[in-house]
């Protein structure tokens, strides 16, 4: 594997035993995710595949602290999440964790500059100059400097994702979940967004676990993890992987 991460770079992630159950206390409880147990180190740059239904993006639901598991532990950067309170894992998350997601929740009336500076605003409480050039810097890196001012509603869906993508990585956070980041992309603008990844994956040394159902995708990955019915099925290296512009 070219780039892969040394077992000594520091974890990022680490699952043991999550379990997922959703109706609980109902008779209608079901699981989806049987234990799931998972380490993702500094650098790593990762498929996640597996049919619909399987599990995917409830799992990366739980590990972007946005849901909680039913069993098992969670650890970001080391740090064991199951005791924290509310604000003390949104505050794990704003500042470790970035998210793309096939609908990029951006705000439309607002401009790509405004869109990417909003999870700073998270910790002060207006835009400043430093936070402006830092928005600024981030969408130079993805190719939209011309375009800080435009709303995003009129921007292009690739567009529109290389945004998300800035924004994601407003607070450099260790580690990027990205839920079919490309699902809504023609393949040029696809294959441009995936490039993009990568690139601040290799740049930053940025952690990436994307959700993808193009395996022509999950093979320009250095790892990928399938899931099937709630459960790691495979998790391997990929040996040569696609490089920016060669797929
Ligand atoms: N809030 C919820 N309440 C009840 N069941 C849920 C909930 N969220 C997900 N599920 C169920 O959990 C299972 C896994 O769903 P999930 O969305 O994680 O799959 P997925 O692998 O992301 O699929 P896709 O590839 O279609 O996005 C499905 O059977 C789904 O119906
Ligand atoms: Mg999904």
């Amino acid at each position: 594997m070219a780039d892969a991460p040394a077992p000594d770079e520091p974890e990022v992630l680490r699952l043991e035993g999550v379990r997922k159950s959703f109706g609980t206390s109902t008779p209608r409880e079901v699981e989806v995710l049987h234990g799931i147990d998972l380490v993702l180190r500094r650098g790593e740059f990762c498929a996640l595949i597996g049919p619909s239904g399987s599990g995917k993006s409830t799992m990366l639901n739980l590990i972007g602290l946005l849901d909680r598991p039913t069993a098992g532990t969670l650890f970001i950067e080391g740090r064991d999440t199951r005791d924290m309170d509310d604000a003390s894992l949104t505050q794990l998350r704003g500042r470790s964790i970035g998210f793309v997601f096939q609908h990029h929740h951006l705000i439309g009336a607002f401009t790509a500059a405004e869109n990417v500076m909003m999870p700073l605003l998270l910790y002060r409480n207006r835009p400043d100059v430093a936070m402006r050039r830092h928005a600024e810097a981030l969408l130079d890196r993805v190719g939209l400097l011309p375009w800080k001012d435009s709303r995003v509603g009129n921007l292009s869906g690739g567009q529109q994702q290389r945004v998300a993508i800035a924004r994601a990585l407003a607070m450099s956070p260790a580690l990027v979940l990205a839920d079919e980041p490309t699902g809504n992309l023609d393949t040029r603008s696809a294959d441009g967004v995936f490039d993009l990844l990568r690139e601040m994956n290799q740049t930053s040394r940025t952690t990436f676990l994307i959700v993808t159902h193009d395996p022509r995708l999950a093979q320009r990955c250095d790892r990928i993890i399938e899931v099937v019915d709630g459960q790691i099925v495979a998790d391997e290296a990929v040996l040569a992987p696609g490089r920016i512009g060669t797929a």
